[in-house]
């Protein structure tokens, strides 16, 4: 079995993201297998080039791990022969700087999601890319979410007769940082440091309409800042300049209406973090990120409204699991599989960072409608 290594720069190998789903669920993961087979026989071997700002932590992180070869000079790791790959899950600012620097140096690209701040940032990084011949990925990992590849084999069966509506709720209470510590960065929070959901969430929500019930083809949504002062993670008190909710309502094309809660100040009374109703002619599903129930036409009872007696039924019991049929692996690990597998062997792969700029762009005009209070028109992006 021949082995072909591939050199792949991690920048932003400290952070939550870049950590624990791309380095430790990921590429170790992958290394852990033996590296990712191809058809031909061939294995993909991961060398990992850990990039970052902090001497101390690469060295903590590499040995941890029983790697080797870090840097914090980003210039120079650009500049090997032996690096095809460049990765980035820094803070989403620091983010077009790098890319376009990995694109100068005819590097591969696989990155975090937002692609870059706005859409015509992401879709100049877009040109450049193609012009400069180089492989890009932009991260779409809820796609490969077994809750969402359920419902996904739903879709491909035609389970749903015609899709109706899509109703997401996605969500949880993040600390304010005052008596419990926040579980998330405090940049998530500050506007002037690239935060807020919009931003974070709405990449997401484009590319699962996108690829399950059709493209997006206008937004209305309103936003709130409804915690306005947090600590951060030394301790000092900050004023919240970022949205931390939003309502978004998105036409779809075909003509299914989704309906979207994203907000971290929202206390959680689902199964899931996030779950997604499907509502068909046919037939509805819930989706969460694990889990994917059913309710057929043919067994769907007959509620009748009486807020005079208790309810008799237990709604919930009413519903059947979509059983997995097949093992699902970590969604990061799968699409990190299917890039490295496109940069080696050519292999299709969809999300590419067009796919990227149009999440961008949802995310973009999501903000104009919330800020002008109107329904805005998705046009189609084209590089
Ligand atoms: N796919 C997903 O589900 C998902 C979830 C959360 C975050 N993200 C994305 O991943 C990226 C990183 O998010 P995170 O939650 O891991 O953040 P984080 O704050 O935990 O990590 C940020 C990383 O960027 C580095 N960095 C580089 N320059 C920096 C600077 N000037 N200031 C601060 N940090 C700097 C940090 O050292 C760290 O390694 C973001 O772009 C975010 O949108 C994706």
């Amino acid at each position: 079995m021949t082995r072909r290594s591939i050199g792949i720069i991690v920048n932003g190998v400290t952070g939550r993201m870049g950590y624990w789903q791309h380095l430790v669920r990921s590429l170790l993961a992958i290394r852990e297998a033996g590296g990712v087979p191809l058809a031909d026989g061939t294995t993909i071997w991961p060398h990992l080039v850990l990039v970052g700002r902090s001497e101390p932590k690469l060295r903590q992180i590499a040995e941890r791990h029983g790697l080797d070869d870090w840097t914090t000079d980003l210039t120079a790791a650009l500049a090997r022969d032996d690096v095809q790959v460049y990765f980035d899950a820094q803070v989403t600012q620091q983010r077009e700087k790098a890319i376009r620097q990995a694109i100068d140096a005819g590097k591969h690209i696989y990155t975090e999601k937002p692609l870059a701040e706005d859409t015509e940032a992401a879709l100049d990084l877009a040109r450049a890319a193609r012009a400069a011949g180089v492989r890009t990925g932009v991260v779409q990992d809820k796609l490969f979410l077994p809750g969402l590849r359920k419902l996904k084999r739903l879709l491909d069966g035609g389970f749903f007769g015609r899709v109706l509506s899509v109703r997401g709720e996605f969500g949880y209470w993040v600390f304010e940082g005052d008596w419990q510590p926040a579980q998330r960065p405090s940049w998530n929070y500050r506007a002037e440091d690239g935060g807020g959901i919009v931003v974070d969430m709405f990449p997401h929500w484009h590319y699962v309409l996108e690829e399950l019930f059709g493209a997006v083809r206008s937004v209305s949504c309103v936003t709130a800042t409804h915690v306005p002062r947090r600590v951060d993670e030394s301790g000092r008190p900050y004023p919240a300049t970022a949205d931390d909710a939003a309502y978004g309502v998105f036409e779809l094309e075909g003509g299914v209406i989704a309906q979207l809660n994203s907000s971290w100040c929202v206390r959680v009374h689902r199964d899931e973090l996030v779950e997604f109703q499907v509502d068909g002619t046919e037939g509805s599903a819930v989706a969460g990120l694990r889990r994917c129930r059913v309710q057929h036409r043919a067994v769907t009872p007959k509620p009748v409204w009486n807020p005079d007696l208790p309810a008799t039924e237990d709604f919930r019991a009413q519903w059947t699991d979509v059983p997995d049929n097949e093992e699902f692996d970590n969604g990061f690990k799968v699409q990190w599989e299917a890039f490295l597998r496109h940069v080696v062997a050519g292999e299709p792969f969809p999300w590419d960072f067009l796919a990227g700029a149009r999440g961008v762009q949802l995310a973009e005009l999501g903000l104009v409608s919330a800020r002008e209070g109107r329904r805005v028109e998705v046009p189609e992006l084209s590089l």
